[in-house]
């Protein structure tokens, strides 16, 4: 194993202990419910993205739902008038790398057919822990465009509905026929019962929650798991008759047949999830499938990524270069976030001095976060980096802006002027690096997710030539954020940077109750290291979304020494939450929060109060503007 994957191996047993944590305090929830749902209820229906419980947009209708550093990398798209990104037919790892003698070329491929769970994509990262890729398919999507990507096996996943329901959502049948593996979960395994003959029925007592499964027989699926294993259940439906061909290979004490199979033609079914901690030998279920019965080989590893992605982006590169005699330069926006930070080193090993990022210190960055960007990009890696000093602009455009809106649009307003400046400074641009993750790639389909769309509806976008075409780089758009990290720590890249919580674009400013000066800058920047040194040094920061200080406009009266004082209130915040549309305050211990308040009273002038945030989101939001 090499140091990357160690290192992520240590932050996911911290994800697992907050998740035995969850179990042990009963307050674990079933992986394919919503926030609201009753545990009881059969597989709850997908949570609508970027909707609250009470159906209105998660973000207010101004909240970036993106990457953290999107905003940042929008705004550079806005100021080239970048086209919107072509994706090729088949869009996958590796494809553009001539296969032969001695090349990867593309990985070994798991699809994963979505049926509405809201975890299916789950299903694809445990898979891809096995190093093998993965990729999330709709339900419906035609066999032929399955087939494009050679798939060595099928997975299908589990899904609110019911299959003898008229409109259940049903696969392509050459999915039972084609002679490739085939794993369904839960409701995958009633449509392989229901579709190839069996029988499926609702059943009285619906089965949610733990359970243990005895294994019947030796079947390959759960080869090396002993005679019983505790698993994850919640499921209405039940098979009753298996279809022809189909032997019982597990049951449990409310079902006969928890799982089924027909190894001659490769299908195999499961009732239990084995992608959710909660079914501890899962991981196992799920390679004795991809690796043992379907024979995919373990090639997905972020030194394979890193190496076939490099000669993908220096093949186009070139390829483009040649064709329209240019010289093939790169632009990329740093924001200080992993993903700009991955997708640049990755540029950079591709096409060498070709590719210039910029970086706008606007003077909202968190303490030591500029120089930490400079010192690894310029003298560490040795990359071309502009460094743009426009601390004084922006603080002169916020002088005396106090309206939240108004600070995130003169940020946006500004920074794109920046951009515009400094990109007309390089000449011919050919291409673009942005740090589009996985998930925006399959999500992508609602407008308000895509900060650049709501970006460009802000502003006139004037500066360059209308007539200058970009092609769009987006080397991390395979990738899952905990996928970004490993190749992040693979290319060398520092932890601070690798690990670093989300932040917003507009930066502290939205962390300023009021008008942004200098002076309330550098006291919300000592408050807030103070809160992140000890979020760290109690071993929290990873586990954390996020943790951060805000300044607040209210000034209290306290007492230091003989005299009395007014100074500031300081409030802090630190949530846990899976993808920032809702959020749970962290109930961090006590002597964690005695220590940040007294250090911040005592080492940061003009603060002598500080306050928790106990406030979850929704109602509130995670940010206080
Ligand atoms: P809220 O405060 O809406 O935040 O609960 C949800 C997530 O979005 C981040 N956030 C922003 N990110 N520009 C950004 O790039 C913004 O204007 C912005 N406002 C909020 C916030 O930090 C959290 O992760």
């Amino acid at each position: 194993m090499s140091d990357a994957e160690q290192q992520a191996d240590r932050a996911r047993a911290q994800d697992d202990g907050a998740q035995l944590q969850e179990a042990a305090t009963g307050r674990a929830r079933h992986p394919d419910a919503d926030a609201t749902s009753d545990p009881d209820d059969h597989e709850a229906p997908r949570r609508e993205r970027g909707k609250t419980v009470h159906g209105e947009l998660a973000n207010a209708g101004h909240r970036v739902l993106a990457p953290d550093d999107a905003e940042v990398e929008a705004y550079l798209e806005t100021a080239l008038n970048a086209p919107a990104p072509e994706r090729p037919a088949v869009d996958r790892p590796g494809g553009a790398v001539p296969r032969g003698e001695g090349s990867r070329g593309e990985p070994d491929t798991v699809v994963v057919l979505d049926f509405g769970s809201q975890y299916a994509q789950l299903i694809a990262r445990r898979v891809r822990e096995l190093h093998v890729y993965s990729e999330l398919l709709p339900f419906d999507t035609p066999w032929g465009e399955i087939a494009k990507r050679r798939p060595r096996a099928i997975i299908l996943s589990g899904g609110p509905s019911s299959v003898y329901e008229a409109d259940a959502p049903r696969p392509d049948p050459a999915v039972w026929s084609a002679g490739i593996p085939v794993l369904g979960i839960c409701y995958g395994l009633h449509l392989m019962a229901r579709e190839l003959g069996g029988d499926v029925v609702s059943v009285a007592k619906r089965e949610y929650g733990p359970a243990t499964i005895t294994f019947d027989g030796d079947s390959p699926l759960f080869a090396g798991l002993g005679p019983e294993q505790p698993v994850w259940m919640s499921h209405g439906d039940s098979i009753v008759a298996p279809p022809p061909g189909f032997g019982a290979t597990a049951r449990t004490t409310s079902t006969r047949f928890a799982a089924m199979a027909d190894p001659v033609r490769g299908l195999y079914g499961i009732q239990f999830h084995p992608e959710v901690g909660h079914t501890p030998r899962g991981r196992d279920v799920l390679r004795n499938f991809v690796m043992g019965i379907a024979g995919a080989r373990p090639t997905w590893t972020p030194a394979n990524f890193i190496e076939s992605t490099i000669a993908e982006i220096r093949s186009r590169v070139d390829a483009q270069a040649h064709e329209s005699g240019g010289d093939g330069l790169v632009i990329c926006a740093l924001s200080g976030g992993v993903d700009s930070a991955v997708a640049a080193r990755l540029v950079h090993r591709a096409v060498g001095d070709r590719l210039t990022c910029i970086y706008v210190d606007h003077g909202l960055m968190r303490k030591k976060e500029s120089e930490l960007l400079r010192v690894t990009f310029e003298q560490n890696l040795g990359m071309r980096l502009v460094m743009v000093d426009a601390r004084t602009r922006f603080l002169a455009r916020l002088a005396g802006v106090t309206d939240p809106e108004s600070k995130r649009r003169i940020i946006g307003d500004e920074f794109i002027r920046v951009f515009e400046e400094e990109a007309a400074k390089l000449g011919r641009i050919d291409f673009l690096t942005q740090g589009t993750l996985y998930p925006d790639v399959i999500e992508s389909t609602t407008p308000e997710t895509k900060a650049a769309q709501k970006i460009k509806t802000h502003h006139n976008v004037g500066g360059l030539p209308d007539d200058l075409r970009f092609t769009l780089i987006e080397p991390l758009r395979y990738l899952f954020k905990d996928e970004v990290r490993l190749v992040g720590l693979e290319l060398g890249l520092p932890e601070a940077m690798v690990f670093r919580q989300p932040f917003p674009g507009p930066g502290l400013a939205i962390r300023i109750i009021g008008e942004v000066t200098a002076e309330r800058l550098d006291t919300l920047r000592e408050a807030d290291w103070i809160v992140i040194d000890e979020i760290k040094a109690a071993g929290l920061y990873r586990s954390l979304w996020q943790s951060f200080a805000i300044l607040t406009p209210v000034r209290s009266v306290g007492v230091m020494g003989d005299g009395r004082t007014y100074a500031n209130v300081v409030a802090i915040r630190a949530v846990n939450s899976e993808d920032g549309m809702t959020a749970d305050w962290a109930k961090l211990p006590y002597d964690v929060l005695g220590t940040i308040s007294s250090r911040i009273v005592n080492e940061v002038p003009g603060v002598n109060r500080v306050v928790y945030d106990i406030s979850s989101k929704p109602p509130a939001t995670i940010e206080w503007e």
